[in-house]
């Protein structure tokens, strides 16, 4: 049996989602490189690393769950297409990676006031993995070939 996807109904859908999916990304990757930046000394430093974290984890978290329901809900527009897709994959392994060193080694350096630049840098380039395969994944046809640009 056959169920239609009520999002593949609506040309309004997508586009929709996609804003949500980019109000998401700018909660959470937002005030996630807000602390990243503080570590690294770039700025904000009335405020200790610790106490920035305090005052933006609930945007990151809530940033965060918006992400990933409104990405499931994209994905399930055409799974098909994007789960053969390399950079749709790839984007997911970095997802995974990057949530787990948020909430472990990243989250306990800087309660600690201890952050490091590689613990900074390390956060930065995991999510900028994760927005690259975001991105990518419109262009890169399964099996790695670039799409024709229109
Ligand atoms: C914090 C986590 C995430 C970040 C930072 C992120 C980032 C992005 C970015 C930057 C784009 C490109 C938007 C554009 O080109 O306009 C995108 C698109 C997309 N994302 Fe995510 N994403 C996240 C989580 C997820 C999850 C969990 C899924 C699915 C399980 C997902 C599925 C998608 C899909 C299907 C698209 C649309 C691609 C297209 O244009 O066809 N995302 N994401």
């Amino acid at each position: 049996m056959f169920i239609q996807n009520p999002l593949n109904e609506s040309e309004l859908s997508f586009p929709i989602l996609e804003c949500i999916h980019i109000i998401g990304f700018a909660f959470s990757l937002g005030t996630i490189a807000i602390v990243d930046f503080r570590l690294l000394d770039w700025g904000m430093r009335h405020q200790t690393p610790s106490q920035l974290y305090r005052d933006t984890s609930t945007w990151t978290l809530a940033g965060i769950i918006v992400m990933i329901f409104s990405g499931l809900l994209l994905f399930s527009s055409d799974p098909d297409m994007y789960y053969l897709n390399v950079a749709f994959d790839a984007k997911m392994v970095f997802l995974v990676l990057a949530i787990i060193f948020n909430y472990t080694l990243h989250r306990k350096a800087v309660l600690a006031d201890q952050g490091s630049r590689a613990i900074a840098c390390t956060s930065l380039v995991l999510w900028a993995a994760v927005i690259f395969g975001g991105i990518f994944l419109a262009f890169i046809n399964q099996g790695l070939s670039l799409k024709a640009l229109p």
